[in-house]
């Protein structure tokens, strides 16, 4: 059952949370949300971010993620490409970025090639006030650039992503990264026929989808009654 995990505290007010799957997450202590969902937060990473989006089958994926969090979705991606000798491609973008010692605390199993990848990413993990230029970082995994700006104002590539994860906060503590001029500009970073996930399906994060030029299906989810893919035309 999901609950509290009393057993580690991960300090700074951030809670300890085992969701049901058995995996852990940490909820926010201002948005009072967690990092990844209650009902599964491996789970959630494996089919709604890297299935429903088709990343697991795409010979050289590269995803655009709003919210890199704890870096679970990029984990369980990077672990998937690993295991088919593709290459990964990632952009993340982050406007609060964790100690890194919280990141510490949510494992995520992977195999050893993606343990050294991450354990890369954490050593190059800026310190809290530091720097806060993109973490860069490649190899013959392939390639992660997180960057560390609000995506009300970043720039995307355009016509770049194969696969984009809508991942902020609920519309409903942080409705800013759901807003319209935000799709849009994720609509012009999608390339054609490139789908997006979310866990949202409230319905002015459908009609702002379809307004940016989404095509829009609410899809079964797990645990929880429904996620959302949109979907960039092929032809568009
Ligand atoms: C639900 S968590 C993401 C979980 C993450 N994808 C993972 O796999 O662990 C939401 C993240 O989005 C970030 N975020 C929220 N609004 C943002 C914004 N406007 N720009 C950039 N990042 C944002 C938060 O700081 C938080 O780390």
């Amino acid at each position: 059952m999901p609950g509290p995990d009393p057993e580690r505290s991960p300090g700074a007010g951030f809670e300890r949370l085992q969701t049901a799957d058995g995996s852990v997450t940490l909820v926010h202590p201002v948005f009072k949300e967690a990092y990844s969902s209650v009902h599964g937060a491996l789970t959630q990473a494996r089919k709604l971010y890297l299935e429903l989006t088709r990343t697991h089958l795409d010979p050289k994926p590269r995803v655009l993620e709003v919210g890199f969090g704890l870096g679970v979705n990029f984990r369980v991606t990077l672990e998937n490409t690993l295991s088919r000798g593709v290459e990964l491609e990632y952009l993340s973008y982050e406007f609060a970025p964790l100690e890194r010692a919280l990141l510490e605390s949510v494992e995520v199993p992977l195999g050893e090639a993606a343990r050294e990848v991450w354990a890369e990413v954490l050593g190059r993990w800026p310190e809290p006030g530091g720097p806060a230029g993109p973490l860069q970082l490649s190899g013959n995994w392939g390639r992660l650039e997180l960057r560390f700006e609000d995506v009300l104002e970043a720039t995307f590539p355009e016509r770049w992503a194969t696969a984009i994860y809508l991942d902020p906060f609920s519309p409903e503590v942080n409705p800013l990264p759901w807003s319209l001029p935000v799709l849009e500009r994720l609509y012009a970073a999608a390339m054609p026929g490139t789908l997006l996930g979310t866990y949202s399906v409230a319905g002015e994060v459908r009609r702002g989808l379809t307004q940016a030029g989404f095509a829009v299906q609410r899809v079964p989810g797990v645990g929880k009654k429904a996620w959302l893919l949109a979907s960039r035309s092929r032809s568009g």
